[in-house]
């Protein structure tokens, strides 16, 4: 007789089954097993934190029932979308119809000021909007302080595009010059992080906080309102085009065909 195992990442708790049997119908395979017990997987994270994921995942502070904060940022990331929260978009910004989802991976590092407007200072304040507002719901104190630990401890995963050893591709070495030197954008976007903290206006429509670079690779729909499909549509932005009907900023930039790539490949490091 064989046991099947599932893990539950929310609860930290191993699920042991017997099984009985195992049948195929079509495409659906029916499992019959006993449940034989329970075991607390033993964690050394800090129990405000697991408290803080719990939460991060769950609907109950939504109005509807279906939405979590997982829902736009799943596993803490961005969902690559664009919502539109009057409730929290500040009108000094522009008044944008929707913004795109900021990601929470790195937010220990790269914050504050919080949210594309970078009015908001504290992640306590920030996530109590969320759970006055959008979300529906009201959070307790100790259930705020939880959900801050929880984005706290989010961290990017380990980059596809980092060589193993660590070291930089040659391409990648060619754009992390560019980047910090005819390309003008260390100024703003300093490594590791890729954000200095200000609020600029760079010729989108507003005043926008320099968004953090971590994880470019697995982004897409760039800047606040989503404009930039991809990163090459983010450097045609940035560079002189007179075609381009995104240019609309005082800092130009000139760069060949190869340079935007090598740049692209450097982005995508970060
Ligand atoms: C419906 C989608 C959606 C849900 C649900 C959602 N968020 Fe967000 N989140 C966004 C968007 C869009 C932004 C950018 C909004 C802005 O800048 O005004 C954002 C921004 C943030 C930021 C600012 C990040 C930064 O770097 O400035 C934090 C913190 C945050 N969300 C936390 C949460 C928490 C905690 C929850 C759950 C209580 C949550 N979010 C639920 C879409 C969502
Ligand atoms: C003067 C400061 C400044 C300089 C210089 C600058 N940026 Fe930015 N960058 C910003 C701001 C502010 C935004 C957000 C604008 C918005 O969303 O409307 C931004 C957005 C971006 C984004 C989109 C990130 C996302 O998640 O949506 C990328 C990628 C980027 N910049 C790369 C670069 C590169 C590459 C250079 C150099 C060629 C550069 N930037 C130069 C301030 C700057």
């Amino acid at each position: 007789m064989s046991s099947l195992y599932t893990h539950s990442l929310l609860s930290h708790s191993i699920a042991k089954f017997v099984m009985q049997k195992i049948v195929f119908c079509g495409r659906l395979v029916l499992i019959l097993a006993f449940f034989s017990g329970c075991d607390k997987e033993k964690v050394s994270e800090d129990a405000q934190i697991t408290l803080g994921r719990e939460l991060f995942h769950d609907t109950r502070f939504s109005s509807s029932g279906e939405q979590s904060c997982a829902t736009c940022h799943p596993d803490g990331h961005t969902d690559n979308r664009k919502w539109h929260f009057p409730a929290i978009h500040d009108s000094s910004s522009g008044k944008p119809d929707s913004l795109k989802t900021l990601t929470l991976w790195g937010i220990a590092q790269t914050g504050p000021p919080y949210l594309w407007s970078g009015r908001t200072t504290g992640l306590y304040e920030i996530t109590k909007l969320y759970t006055d507002t959008i979300m529906g719901g009201l959070a307790s104190h100790e259930e705020l302080e939880a959900l801050v630990a929880y984005q706290k401890s989010l961290v990017a995963p380990s980059n596809p595009w980092i060589r193993n050893d660590g070291e930089l591709t040659m391409e990648q070495q060619r754009g992390k010059k560019i980047y910090e030197t005819k390309g003008f954008c260390s100024p703003c976007h300093p490594a590791p992080t890729g954000t200095n903290g200000f609020v600029k206006d760079i010729g989108t429509g507003g005043f926008f906080k320099t968004p953090s670079l971590i994880a470019m690779y697995s982004k897409s729909d760039f800047f606040h309102d989503g404009r930039a499909k991809t990163l090459r549509d983010v450097i045609h932005f940035y560079i002189a085009d007179p075609e381009n009907k995104l240019r609309d900023h005082d800092f130009i930039i000139n760069l060949s065909d190869q340079e935007i790539s090598d740049l692209i490949e450097y982005l995508k490091s970060f």
